[in-house]
């Protein structure tokens, strides 16, 4: 019975919709490596503090081993009534080993005990993370690199606006997604921080050696206010703000997708693989996946909506509150691997069509600008080239051609320094050719850019 877990001061049991209620095994049992982890190093600690015997520190060893195998083969035992994995993992110890298990927690809470676990698992979750976003970038630098001469309606406000290749588009998402890494690694100072010893709130009267447990630990440091230590969640809200900045990157990709692969555009296919079909509709082909990716962008964001709220009426130190922080990490964390994987998947499985592309880059005038900035190379201002050019487009649409098809004879009505050598530029290679400016689209800019992203992700 749990209440006599902590104390004999309680004098009736908990219901049993109180234990469901409070009680946190069922998901918090996820955090079982860190909490082992994290209990060895403690142990470790006490034992070269003179805290701790030599006998009961071999005792914890063997114990804990014991209890990592048979988690590791689904045999443990895991009890509501013992509330949380912290509490399960103690109590079989002390089943294993007896009064070693129940010295281990000399100088400890669970409120910096937890603190150090959530902190542990994230930092390995960050890491794989990072991992992933690596895959991801380099998937979309190949196709970037296969489509540098591709080339794409560029849009603002859905409207064409300039030629762009279709790489020099894919490498703005692997810009995006490279700094969700550097927001990631930066989250990841802050996480690896150590909270033990910082015991329940006020710290502790046993001289530990809180240093050694982070060096143990790989911790770049102690957190250095012990009520600090055991309530804030902040690494944890962070982390969730990197993430649910990379799933709105995911999403703007999605939508792209979305909109690429519908009949209205035609610019791209997605491998059937990535996609279903209707129970009804014998012609359809979905894109569920980047559908379903924007959609869990919705959750994403919501857990860090959920985590941020979480903490804002907290009182220091400890509260239980804290206890609902792990549901959230974790469903981000499952959702971003799963998603950053099958995005590095889809990227190499897209089919480029880049005729349709190309029809639709000169359905919308996409080189005006070109012609504007030829005239302002002749010697005009670029307010009475744009001016012109305005009056050119209206004509072009009148007669229902593109700039580049109106006879020079016409063009010079609009001003007569136009000459023979305006139909490079009008055309959309010349457009691209044009921008050879660092961050351009020019296709020797993408592949400068593909080489500089090669470089940096595999070095
Ligand atoms: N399961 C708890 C949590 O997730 C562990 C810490 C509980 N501490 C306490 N004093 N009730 O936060």
């Amino acid at each position: 019975n749990k209440s006599q877990a902590w104390s004999a001061l309680f004098s009736e049991p908990m219901s049993d919709l109180v234990k469901r209620y409070t009680a946190s095994v069922f998901f918090d049992k996820r955090l079982w490596a860190a909490d082992i982890q994290g209990s060895l190093a403690h142990a470790e600690m006490l034992t070269a503090q003179g805290i701790l015997g030599q006998d009961d520190h071999a005792a914890i060893q063997r114990g804990m081993a014991q209890i990592k195998s048979e988690i590791e083969a689904g045999s443990f035992d895991w009890k509501l009534d013992l509330e949380d994995v912290h509490l399960n993992i103690e109590a079989r110890l002390t089943e294993l080993v007896g009064i070693a298990g129940k010295r281990l927690h000399t100088g400890r809470s669970r409120n910096d005990q937890v603190a150090t676990d959530v902190r542990l698992w994230l930092r390995g979750e960050i890491d794989e993370l990072l991992l992933l976003l690596n895959a991801l970038q380099l998937a979309l630098v190949e196709v970037a690199e296969k489509n540098a001469e591709v080339i794409l309606p560029g849009f603002t406000h859905l409207q064409v606006a300039q030629p762009v290749a279709f790489g020099h588009h894919l490498l703005a998402y692997v810009e995006m997604f490279a700094r969700d890494a550097e927001r990631l690694v930066d989250a990841r100072r802050r996480v690896n921080r150590l909270p033990l010893g910082a015991a329940a709130l006020a710290g502790t009267s046993y001289p530990l050696d809180r240093e050694r447990v982070a060096r143990t630990l790989g911790m770049e440091g102690v957190c250095q206010n012990s009520l600090d230590a055991v309530s804030d969640r902040d690494f944890a809200i962070e982390f969730s703000a990197a993430a649910a900045l990379v799933m709105v990157h995911i999403s703007r990709l999605s939508e792209e997708l979305i909109l690429w692969m519908s009949q209205s555009f035609g610019f791209i296919d997605l491998a059937d693989r990535f996609c279903t079909g209707s129970s009804i509709m014998p012609q359809k082909k979905n894109p569920d996946v980047p559908e379903l990716a924007r959609g869990k962008t919705g959750r994403v964001v919501g857990h860090l909506m959920g985590l941020i709220t979480l903490m804002k009426g907290q009182p220091l130190a400890y509260n239980k509150d804290n206890q609902e922080d792990k549901e959230p990490l974790f469903d981000t964390v499952d959702t971003l691997k799963d998603t950053l994987r099958i995005f590095a998947e889809m990227a190499a499985g897209i089919t480029v069509k880049p005729e349709a592309m190309e029809r639709a880059a000169l359905k919308g005038y996409a080189t005006a600008t070109d012609l504007a900035d030829y005239l302002v190379k002749k010697g005009l201002a670029f307010r009475d080239a744009h001016e012109i050019v305005a009056h050119a487009v209206k004509t072009a649409i009148g007669s229902g051609v593109d700039l580049s098809q109106l006879p020079l004879a016409e063009l010079q009505k609009f001003d007569a320094r136009i000459g023979e050598d305006v139909f490079e530029l009008l055309s959309l290679r010349g457009s691209l050719n044009a921008r050879n400016i660092l961050g351009g689209t020019a296709p020797a800019q993408v592949r400068a850019q593909v080489a500089r992203h090669r470089a940096r992700l595999r070095g």
